[in-house]
């Protein structure tokens, strides 16, 4: 990661509606949030920069991105915990820090501008480099071992289900052919792969047709699903009264999963026909967005990247006696 990234050019996603919904939850007196995507640290800065009281736990599966907040945030330190793990390790990253509630969490999912950005790390198909896609170097997974072991039937599904590839078939079918040949290990020689599996016919539009596949091999190699199915649930349970959650997601999968985890929180479950509302089955949270909210045109003409951008919140309006 460059020391200059995260300070110029890379604007974080949507800043100002996240700081704005997560601001009435942080104005009491030694609020405390999680941002579970630190990242290169733009959401933190701002958050920090906003609330002079905030202590803010970061956190991040990428030991670069650790590194570069450090510095960054190195104004804040006295305010700041930054650890290395993966948000599914969010209850227990919590315990460690002696924190049972929170007031406010972030989710910034995805990947980062460095890492796409940095050819050696594999994540970008319009660079030659090894396939690699892990997010946290120590890891042992990574997107070659994917394509190199694992079967048809498996790759088939994660390309469809991540990647929306409506060849899946064929894209695996022709991954498996040319590994009996010579293993797989470049993020070129899989992006030609993939050209060839597609029909010369939809080649020509929608794009680069790498793209799907190295996006699906990406939330593969990262557990990035099962990462939010466990993070955002343990988030939700330990923000206090008030406490708000906002997520900004980049892809129909992530959404779905913030939408469903939101949404089973703030419907009240009482069975039908009671003259009273059972207290227990009352919403605990209510949400602050209606649909996902999506950025503006201006924010779209200034950062690209935030094109995909979805971003649901919700505010916690009950605690369990
Ligand atoms: C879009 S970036 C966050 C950018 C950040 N909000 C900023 O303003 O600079 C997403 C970050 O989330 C991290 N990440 C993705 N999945 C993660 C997980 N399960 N646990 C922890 N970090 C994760 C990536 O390593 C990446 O640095």
């Amino acid at each position: 990661m460059h020391d200059d990234v995260g300070t110029g050019g890379h604007v974080p996603v949507m800043l100002e509606r996240v700081l704005e919904l997560l601001a009435p939850a942080l104005s009491g007196p030694a609020p405390v949030v999680v941002d579970a995507n630190l990242g290169l640290g733009g959401h933190s800065e701002a958050l920090l920069a906003a609330h002079p009281a905030l202590h803010l736990i970061g956190i991040d599966r990428d030991p670069f991105a650790i590194e570069h907040s450090t510095r960054r945030l190195s104004p804040y330190s006295d305010r700041t915990t930054l650890v290395h793990a993966s948000s599914g390790d969010l209850a227990e990253v919590l315990a460690r820090a002696g924190r049972t509630t929170i007031d406010g969490a972030l989710f910034d999912l995805g990947v980062s501008s460095p890492q796409l950005d940095e050819a050696e790390r594999g994540f970008a198909y319009s660079y030659d480099a090894p396939l690699d896609m892990r997010m946290d170097t120590e890891q042992e997974l990574t997107a070659e071992q994917v394509v190199n072991t694992y079967s048809a039937g498996e790759l088939t599904r994660i390309l469809r289900d991540y990647g929306e590839e409506r060849f899946a078939p064929r894209v695996a079918g022709l991954i498996i052919k040319e590994r009996a040949k010579e293993a797989i290990t470049s993020t070129k020689r899989l992006a030609d792969i993939v050209r060839e599996a597609i029909p010369a016919a939809t080649r020509r539009t929608g794009g680069n047709p790498a793209k799907r596949t190295f996006q699906a091999l990406r939330i593969e190699v990262n557990a990035e699903l099962s990462a939010l199915e466990a993070a955002l649930p343990a988030a939700l349970d330990a923000l206090a009264l008030g406490g708000r959650v906002v997520v900004l997601s980049y892809h129909s999968l992530e959404d779905r999963l913030t939408k469903q985890a939101l949404t089973a929180r703030t419907r009240d479950t009482s069975p039908p026909g009671l003259p009273v509302p059972l207290p227990a089955h009352q919403p605990r949270f209510r949400l602050l967005t209606r649909g996902a909210e999506l950025p503006s045109e201006e924010e779209l003409a200034r950062n690209p990247r935030a094109a995909s951008a979805r971003l649901r919140a919700a505010e916690r309006i009950r605690v369990d006696d």
